[in-house]
């Protein structure tokens, strides 16, 4: 497994690889290493005959400096988790191989609209920041295929425009959300929980899901069923930051048609902001 750290580098040997006519997948992820990024890396091993995973905590996506900073750095244990997967490079820029200008003046891309709601509004100019860096990383390793978790539901919905947007010839592929045995999406989030608060965590899953079954059973009143998912987070000590049902395709309040449904929330326990989401397929 390599570990490469310049732009420069990573051109090299991926023009190796092309050139011997092997597929290259990219797995971008910020580090501190999950199962749930190890099923991304699983999956783009399906796709490709070559799997770069990409570790680079992106300053342009934080809206809070303190959260920049404490996001957890854990390189040697995540190096040792990809050398087992059978990862042929990790990427690991340094900020200014991936920004050369100065934060403030660097090239944004942007989806407009999508980027703007739910977690978009909590965060303002989060996805911004992913777009830009996700564009970056697109340009620089040239992947065939790129791989993330639907754990982030929006974020895929908007890294999927922006490629067909911008005609960016790399197909996106998604996972299913990794969960622990009692439900909670797995995030490097989770370590910010104290025991006590790990243990009421999977409440979201099970407020989501909660809502999906009446869903299914034919409840159709969304704004009642969004209303009842919050105050089950708030009886269960969560600070909501929002609980939204929205069509699965472009996170538009749902019609009257028979739309796959997306449930999304986001809600801090204690010091940890947590978001998951459920799916839900009407037949
Ligand atoms: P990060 O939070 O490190 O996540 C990297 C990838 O892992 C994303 O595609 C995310 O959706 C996926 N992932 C995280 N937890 C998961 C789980 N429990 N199950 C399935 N997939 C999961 O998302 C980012 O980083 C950044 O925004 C990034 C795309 C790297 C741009 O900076």
């Amino acid at each position: 497994m390599r570990v490469l750290r310049t732009v420069a580098a990573v051109r090299t040997t991926v023009e190796d690889w092309r050139a011997s006519r092997e597929r290259v997948a990219l797995v971008p992820t910020m580090g501190n290493l999950h199962k749930g990024h190890l099923a991304l890396v699983e999956r783009a091993a399906q796709l490709a005959d070559r799997v770069i995973v990409s570790i680079f905590v992106n300053p342009l996506q934080f809206n809070d400096q303190d959260d920049y900073s404490r996001y957890p750095r854990t390189f040697k244990k995540d190096q040792q988790y990809l050398a087992e997967y059978g990862v042929a490079m990790v990427f690991a820029p340094s900020l200014e191989d991936i920004y050369p200008q100065r934060l403030e003046s660097v090239t944004q891309v942007e989806v407009p609209g999508l980027s703007d709601i739910l977690e978009g509004a909590s965060r303002l100019g989060h996805f911004r920041g992913v777009t830009t860096v996700v564009a970056a990383l697109f340009n620089i390793i040239q992947p065939q295929v790129a791989v993330f978790g639907e754990k982030d539901y929006q974020q895929l919905l908007i890294i999927r425009r922006m490629v067909a947007d911008l005609v960016m010839p790399v197909e996106v592929e998604s996972i299913a959300t990794v969960r622990d045995k009692d439900g909670l999406a797995l995030s490097s989030r989770n370590n910010y929980l104290t025991q006590e608060e790990r243990t009421r965590a999977p409440i979201l899953f099970g407020a989501l899901r909660h809502a999906a079954e009446a869903i299914e059973k034919g409840r159709r009143n969304f704004p009642i069923l969004e209303e009842e998912g919050r105050q089950r987070l708030v009886e269960a000590g969560f600070r909501p930051d929002y609980f939204y049902i929205r069509r699965a395709e472009d996170l538009a309040e749902p019609g009257e048609g028979k739309n796959n449904i997306a449930i999304l929330a986001a809600a801090y326990l204690g010091r940890a902001r947590l978001i998951d989401n459920v799916l839900v397929q009407l037949k």
